[in-house]
């Protein structure tokens, strides 16, 4: 019998899909569930206990729901703050997104690296020992932006986003100390990776994500696995269905997610 259990993809909202459209290049036929918690969102301006309280309990739900193969979170907030908790809590493999600030460190010719993320992940610890362990040769520059994060989510509705923004949002890290000589840029927020064209047409830096890495982790923890003959649609769940994520159905469909429903 065909196993039908799908890849769980859990974000605060549209982020996740940028690891979602990595992960289909490997596995074009797996199930896909992608939740957004859009009525949590968003996650990066929240804090550590908030977050702590709300992704283990969700993805408990979210489990016993679609009885999924695997879960991703993927969303650096939610895995920099509960990723132990929630592989403690769930009996099933869970894949987190970190910042990728190995990747980063080998290809920056300056040595100087810039970490992009929300205001929650850029205090991490987990960010400090990244950052010690593979880039202890660098300068490491960190800026939390929340604005980044909702043009993401803009873009995804269609709206149109002003070019000025993201120009000013990479202020944040060349207007620091050190910060004329940033090379490379670490996309620490799955978000971002949305807007990369845009990042790039305002700062020519190399952009380093996490996303091809996560999907290799997948397609290496399912690699014993079947998975059906042809892709089927994916569905899209959202903690809150509103207008807003109306919006955003041509983009879901777009990344092969044709259901939206609310959990
Ligand atoms: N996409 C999420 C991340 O990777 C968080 C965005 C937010 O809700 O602030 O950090």
């Amino acid at each position: 019998m065909t196993d039908t259990r799908p890849l769980l993809f859990f974000d605060s909202g549209v982020g996740g899909l940028s690891v979602l459209e990595a992960t289909r290049r490997l596995l074009p036929n797996a199930p896909i569930v992608y939740a957004a918690d859009s009525a949590g969102y968003p996650y990066g301006t929240k804090s550590e206990a908030e977050i702590a309280a709300r992704v283990p309990a969700l993805l408990g739900r979210l489990v016993e729901r679609y009885r999924p193969r695997l879960v991703v979170i993927a969303c650096n907030t939610a895995s920099t703050i509960a990723l132990a908790q929630v592989r403690s809590a769930l009996d099933l493999p869970v894949v987190g997104t970190v910042p990728a600030i190995k990747p980063a460190a080998a290809v920056s010719k300056t040595r100087v690296i810039g970490v992009l993320g929300t205001e929650a992940t850029i205090r991490q610890p987990y960010v400090d020992r990244l950052a010690a362990e593979f880039a202890g040769d660098c300068l490491v520059l960190r800026h939390g932006s929340a604005e980044l994060v909702d043009l993401a989510e803009a873009k995804l509705r269609g709206e149109v986003t002003d070019p000025a923004a993201y120009a000013r949002i990479l202020r944040g890290l060349t207007d620091q100390p050190g910060g004329d000589r940033l090379d490379t840029v670490v996309l620490a927020c799955t978000h971002f990776r949305l807007v990369e064209p845009e990042l790039s047409a305002a700062g020519p830096f190399s952009y380093v994500d996490g996303a091809e890495g996560i999907a290799r982790r997948i397609a290496f923890l399912t690699k014993e696995q079947d998975w059906p003959k042809a892709p089927e649609p994916g569905t899209a769940v959202f903690t809150r269905l509103d207008e807003r994520v109306q919006a955003l159905a041509p983009a879901l469909a777009a990344f092969g997610l044709k259901r939206i429903v609310e959990l």
